[in-house]
């Protein structure tokens, strides 16, 4: 299932040309954690997924302008991850305000549920990060017990990250949703954690 896809375990050697780790930006819309991690911190390599590629088209032309060779878009669905990526290959993934998919019956389609945590597990190195950010407290509260039941390790959350103190990208770059939802008062949800 994983053929076909030519830079599948080949990002570092044949497209990025360097060693530095990957970092993943699921559901990445305009880009902004892609193009905002790589201003700040470019010893890494960033590659923002989403399937709306109008959206995604504004981190793009960012990158392009700035001349990034360490960064790239995928214009596709998430449930192929798999396809993209090789065992071990990335280092970090960011969920930024991922639809929320409040329904039961659509439980399987929220991006940390345990099916998609299993297809992130087979791409993720061992020493990997997992972020969320979200507004909606049902999303947060769910992967919670998510993390919980999968004995997975949950590394820091809040229910209110400007208020929280924390000083790193989770407080430092806010992406198009995120402003919305900072503009009608709503707190931030934000957690990390590791498979
Ligand atoms: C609420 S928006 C958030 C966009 C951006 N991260 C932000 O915070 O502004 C959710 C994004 O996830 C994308 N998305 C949702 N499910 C997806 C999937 N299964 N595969 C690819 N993209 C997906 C949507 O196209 C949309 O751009």
């Amino acid at each position: 299932m994983t053929e076909g896809f030519p830079l599948r375990g080949k990002w570092n050697s044949d497209f990025f040309c360097n060693h530095q780790p990957i970092v993943t930006e699921l559901g990445c819309g305009k880009g902004e954690y892609t193009i905002g991690l790589a201003e700040t911190m470019p010893v890494k390599n960033y590659i923002g997924i989403d399937i709306k590629g109008a959206r995604m088209w504004r981190g793009l032309k960012t990158a392009h302008e700035a001349g990034f060779r360490h960064v790239a878009f995928i214009r596709s669905h998430i449930e192929l991850i798999e396809y993209f990526f090789g065992p071990c290959e990335i280092d970090e993934i960011w969920i930024t305000f991922p639809d929320p998919q409040p329904k039961a019956s659509k439980a399987r389609k929220r991006l940390t549920s345990p099916l998609f945590l299993e297809r992130y597990r087979h791409v993720l190195k061992e020493e990997h990060i997992i972020h969320l950010k979200t507004d909606d407290k049902g999303l947060f509260e769910y992967t919670m017990e998510v993390i919980a039941t999968g004995n997975h390790q949950l590394l820091y959350h809040t229910t209110d990250l400007y208020q929280a103190g924390l000083k790193d990208a989770a407080a430092e770059i806010q992406t198009y949703y995120e402003k919305i939802w900072l503009e009608q008062g709503k707190p931030i949800s934000y957690l990390r954690f590791r498979l």
